[in-house]
């Protein structure tokens, strides 16, 4: 497994992979869990080479102690991706990647501006703007999101789509913990009580109850509700226990 930090270095690498050899790319901020896993493991499956991103990506953070808290494993996320077989790892710094010190910007101004993008103004035109420079630096062909945050792969996909990038935006199914909650770098944040409470989210937005029945529920097990909402037959919500806040999606 190579690792690259500096990003010319990796494009100088990258012009001797031939057209022949397919690249997927996994795009993460660390911390890695089994959520992450299942997009390298498909990713390894489909391709010839797997390359993983970990960059804790300051824009779209758009409170600075979530960025601060965010948790970090550098070392045990790099020896996880060596049992793996991941072909490469970028680890781009700052400087490097927003030399333009985040004066350019991707921004969409439908999709965006509703749910995770409404509760965290300014969140998504980091992410894709980010999203943007990683695929122009890796070229894969094929990149893998997990459903978990479906409103940001949507983003992604009509994002590739619009601007005629010929990369095929593949996504993958939200992996769970046994009671149902939905592996996140930030679950690690939960206290014990909070971690045992933390099921009751998504077993709520499977409920099939009505929006406003959910809200009640999770009010009372001690949730601050953002927001539950129906979008593309499935069912969105955000929750914050103490100060983690935590996202989920649920079809229909
Ligand atoms: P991060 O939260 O590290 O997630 C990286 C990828 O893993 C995303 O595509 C995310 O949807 C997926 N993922 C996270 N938890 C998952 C789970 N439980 N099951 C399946 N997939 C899961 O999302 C980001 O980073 C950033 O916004 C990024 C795209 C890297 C841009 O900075």
């Amino acid at each position: 497994m190579k690792l690259f930090t500096n990003i010319n270095n990796w494009i100088n690498h990258r012009s001797f992979i031939g057209d022949n050899e397919n690249i997927g790319f996994i795009p993460t901020m660390g911390a890695l869990h089994k959520g992450h896993i299942s997009l390298i493991e498909k990713s390894i499956a489909d391709n010839h080479r797997t390359i993983v991103s970990i960059f804790v990506n300051p824009t779209q953070f758009n409170n600075t102690q979530d960025l601060k808290n965010y948790p970090s494993t550098l070392d045990i996320d790099i020896n996880l991706l060596k049992k793996l077989g991941v072909h490469y790892v970028l680890l781009p710094t700052q400087n490097d990647i927003y030399k333009d010190k985040f004066n350019y910007k991707i921004s969409e101004h439908d999709l965006s501006l509703i749910m995770e993008g409404k509760e965290r103004p300014g969140h998504f035109d980091g992410v894709l703007t980010i999203v943007m420079k990683l695929l122009n630096i890796v070229n894969p062909k094929k990149a893998y999101f997990g459903e978990k945050d479906y409103q940001q792969f949507k983003l992604i996909e009509h994002m590739v789509d619009s601007f005629f990038m010929n990369i095929e935006i593949i996504s993958c199914p939200t992996i769970r913990e046994k009671d149902g909650l939905a592996f996140s770098s930030r679950n690690v944040l939960l206290t014990k009580k909070q971690r045992m409470i933390a099921p009751q989210f998504p077993k709520e937005l499977r409920s099939k109850k009505k929006i406003k029945d959910i809200k009640i529920e999770l009010l009372k097990s001690g949730f601050e509700v953002d927001y539950i909402e129906k979008y593309d037959k499935r069912i969105f919500g955000a929750v914050q226990l103490g100060k983690v806040r935590l996202i989920d999606n649920e079809k229909e």
